[in-house]
């Protein structure tokens, strides 16, 4: 077997990714909440909210209120989603003890989930991006670069590694410091997501490399492994397996950090983050939307708690 990473970040990016597909109203304070409560199960990653327009996504209307509500912990990287200037602007509204360490720039390598999500093609976006990439960098944040269906694509079906590939030069081209790979729909398996790491690998080296992986099918676990055997060892995941994108129908939440947590942790692999307080802010949101964590470990070990 490959040597592993004896190490993994995490990304929690159930406030952004999990609760922007939620039908219900849930208010800033409950965002607020639950970035506290990872923060405080030690997670040093959070995507907290996106900058996007809340005609297309009305769950993030709120954006600068929940950033202005979070009580930053040192050591913790909090970063957006911004798909333009108007986006990036918005973030740095405020003063800058509210910026983002942060932000995403969110691409795809299929032409027709481009146009449904950002209402650009994949060249058009580039080029909105080039110039939030060099903005943030004038003022020291960093960016992180998605490639959204980086295996598959509701509307285009089996997406080639070469369109990977191709995206991944492309956000190298204009200054996207790291680049996270995303099974949007989690139709991926594992020989395929490994091809479209390695695609992302020709121009990303494996330190700034992660991947985001949706679990619709039940293969997130699977493909993190196989992901880890590659080498790579930073991971998006959601709490409570929260999620999904409004404009990839049918696509489930991120793979749960919980079981993430778990299987990398049963496997000798630090995270930092406790895994009994990961459940506590899975179960907080869960109750909020008063239904169960979408997480077999969660379910497991709230059920011996109970026992
Ligand atoms: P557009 O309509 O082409 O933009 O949308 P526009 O520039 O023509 O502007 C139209 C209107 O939107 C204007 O307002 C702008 O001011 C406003 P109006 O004059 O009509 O009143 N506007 C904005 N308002 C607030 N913030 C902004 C902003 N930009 C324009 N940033 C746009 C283009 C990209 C804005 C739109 O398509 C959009 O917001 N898309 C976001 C979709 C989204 O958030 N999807 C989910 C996140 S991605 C995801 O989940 C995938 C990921 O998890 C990885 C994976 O799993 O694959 C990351
Ligand atoms: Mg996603």
């Amino acid at each position: 077997m490959a040597t592993l990473p004896t190490r993994v970040k995490i990304t929690d990016v159930g406030p952004r990714d999990g609760l922007q597909n939620e039908k219900g109203n849930v208010p800033a304070a409950v965002k607020i909440g639950l970035v506290h409560r990872l923060q405080d199960a030690g997670v040093q990653s959070i995507e907290a909210t996106s900058f996007v327009s809340p005609k297309w996504v009305p769950q993030m209307a709120d954006a600068a209120e929940v950033m202005a509500g979070i009580e930053r912990r040192p050591g913790v990287r909090y970063s957006v989603l911004t798909p333009n200037m108007k986006g990036f602007e918005a973030a740095v509204a405020p003063d800058r003890s509210l910026w983002p360490d942060e932000i995403v720039v969110f691409g795809a390598a299929s032409e027709a989930f481009s146009q449904k999500n950002i209402n650009c093609s994949i060249a058009e976006s580039i080029e909105r991006f080039a110039p939030v990439v060099a903005a943030a960098h004038d003022k020291g944040i960093r960016v992180r670069g998605a490639i959204s269906c980086a295996v598959g694509c509701p509307y285009e079906g089996e997406v080639p590694p070469s369109r990977v590939e191709l995206v991944a030069r492309l956000m190298k081209d204009i200054g996207v410091d790291e680049l996270y790979v995303a099974d949007t729909i989690g139709v991926g398996t594992p020989r395929k997501v490994q091809a479209a790491m390695e695609a992302a690998l020709r121009h990303y080296p494996l330190d700034l490399l992660a991947g985001h992986f949706h679990d619709t099918y039940g293969q997130a676990l699977a493909n993190t492994l196989a992901s880890l055997e590659l080498g790579v060892w930073q991971y998006d995941a959601s709490s409570a397996g929260l999620g999904g994108c409004p404009y990839a129908k049918g696509a489930t939440g991120n793979v749960a950090t919980e079981d993430v947590v778990y299987m990398l942790r049963g496997m000798g692999i630090d995270t930092g983050i406790d895994l009994d307080r990961l459940i506590d802010a899975g179960r907080y949101i869960s109750d909020f939307l008063q239904r169960k964590p979408n997480s077999r470990a969660a379910t497991a070990m709230l059920n011996q708690r109970s026992a």
